[in-house]
């Protein structure tokens, strides 16, 4: 929500990062605790949950539609659930501000239930494609208007008893999975979802923590339901998609050394770590554990030489929100990073490869865009000639990449507007601003 107009900031270089570190919460996770906590029947706790825009609009409109949520003095946050089937008919329209994950997700939870609700969003959700749930949404029994190109805003009547079904995900997308299975959690029977391309599967490990039963064999996962959802005491791990910034500054600002703290390792989110390591990266997970279902280390980074490298498309789902800062580090790196495979980054909070593109030409960085990637030639540790100024095109990863390249360019590097990032790091600039020596 941008109730204050905008915010330009410059971010220059200024010592090395140095010292411990903690990220928000887990954003992908955050929205599934607060989901879940409301179709469960009784009361959770979740600690650590994200403060950003993009989570309250999913918490105020779980809010508007029944469930009771609050936050006690020590930042937990508990949750009143209404039990699966038990959402209300919302009595205003639920903003979903900047947030692709509140509004594909809630669709899919409002689809089996007997409401009517109408979703908007702001500019950039407004122009992001819609059909890739809608249309599974329809064949459930859901009737769904939209604008069009099936983009928001929409207006959604779902149907208890929805009908189960079986449908193959032909875009890999966490979303579109998660918003099927929040859908199937109230219809009777089985629905069935064919998963070729693995996804994010925080919903999956989240739904067994609160009781649904849901199985995955090979490429399919099954939820029953007319599930009885038990209340849970959760922690949330850091968001790697945040600790990735601070690992790229690390990395690029000579003298760096950071230990960032109790950060979400699931494998099918640290793609960008396990890339910056072929790159040369010194990147170590140390003490991993286990927090809310989910792997997770502590991340010492330290400064290091990088090296180009080809990045095969296959590793896209695992770091499919980590590109921008991913081309910021190959702006350091020696030689030439090539990507592919990555129109998907079109349809993002704004067409990330136009806006990167855009922005690393704007600060002196050579780079060509295809269709489907960039081709970054980075200055082989050397800073970047920055200057410019960036329009982040309500972007908050678009913000903060360039943010970073900042750090380590020769002339400091301007953000147009620095509120984007608090969708999902309110507090960024601080954040790192702490952690110079
Ligand atoms: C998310 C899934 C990804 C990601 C988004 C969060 C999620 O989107 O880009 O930021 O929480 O499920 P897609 O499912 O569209 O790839």
């Amino acid at each position: 929500m941008r109730e204050a107009g905008p915010l330009p900031m410059t971010f220059g270089r200024g010592g090395s990062l140095r010292g411990r570190a903690r990220v928000p919460g887990d954003k992908s996770i955050s929205h599934r605790a607060l989901m879940l906590g409301a179709m469960a029947l009784g009361t959770s706790r979740i600690e650590g949950l994200s403060e950003g825009g993009d989570v309250r609009s999913t918490a105020a409109a779980l809010a508007t539609m029944g469930a009771g949520i609050g936050r006690e003095a020590d930042g937990t946050v508990w949750v009143r659930g209404v039990g699966t089937g038990g959402l209300l008919q919302p009595e205003r329209p639920l903003d979903m501000g900047n947030s692709g994950t509140s509004a594909r997700l809630l669709m899919g939870l409002a689809a089996s239930h007997d409401l009517t609700a109408i979703l908007h969003g702001d500019a950039s959700l407004s122009s992001r494609p819609m059909a890739r749930v809608a249309e599974p949404l329809r064949r459930l029994g859901a009737d769904i208007v939209a604008a069009p190109g099936t983009r928001l805003p929409i207006a959604l009547r779902g149907l208890a008893p929805a009908a189960a079904l079986t449908h193959r995900l032909d875009v890999p997308s966490a979303q579109v999975k998660s918003a099927l299975l929040l859908a199937g959690l109230n219809i009777p029977g089985v629905t069935r979802l064919i998963e070729t391309v693995p996804t994010r599967d925080h919903s999956e490990r989240m739904l067994a923590l609160f009781g649904a039963d849901i199985r995955r064999d090979g490429p399919e996962i099954a939820i029953r339901g007319e599930a009885e959802l038990r209340p849970q005491q959760l922690r949330v791990p850091g968001d790697p998609s945040a600790a990735a910034f601070l690992a790229v500054a690390a990395l690029v600002v000579p003298g760096s050394e950071l230990l960032i703290e109790n950060v979400c390792v699931n494998p099918l989110r640290a793609g960008l770590f396990e890339v910056l390591r072929a790159m040369g990266g010194d990147i170590a997970f140390l003490d991993t554990r286990e927090e809310c279902g989910e792997p997770v280390a502590d991340l010492r980074v330290r400064h290091s030489a990088l090296t180009a490298l080809d990045v095969p498309p296959e590793v896209a789902p695992s770091m499919i929100d980590e590109y921008p800062i991913l081309f910021v580090a190959a702006a350091f790196a020696a030689g030439t990073t090539r990507t592919s495979g990555l129109a998907e980054l079109r349809v993002k909070e704004s067409d990330r490869l136009a806006a990167m593109a855009a922005g690393l030409c704007a600060i002196g960085v050579p780079v060509e865009e295809s269709a489907d990637g960039l081709a970054v030639r980075g200055s082989g540790g050397e800073p970047v000639p920055g200057g410019g100024r960036i329009d982040p095109r309500l972007d908050h990863r678009i913000a903060m990449s360039f943010a970073v390249a900042g750090l380590h360019a020769a002339e400091p590097v301007g953000i147009a507007d620095m509120t984007p990032a608090s969708t999902s790091w309110p507090g960024f600039a601080d954040a790192v601003e702490a952690l110079r020596r």
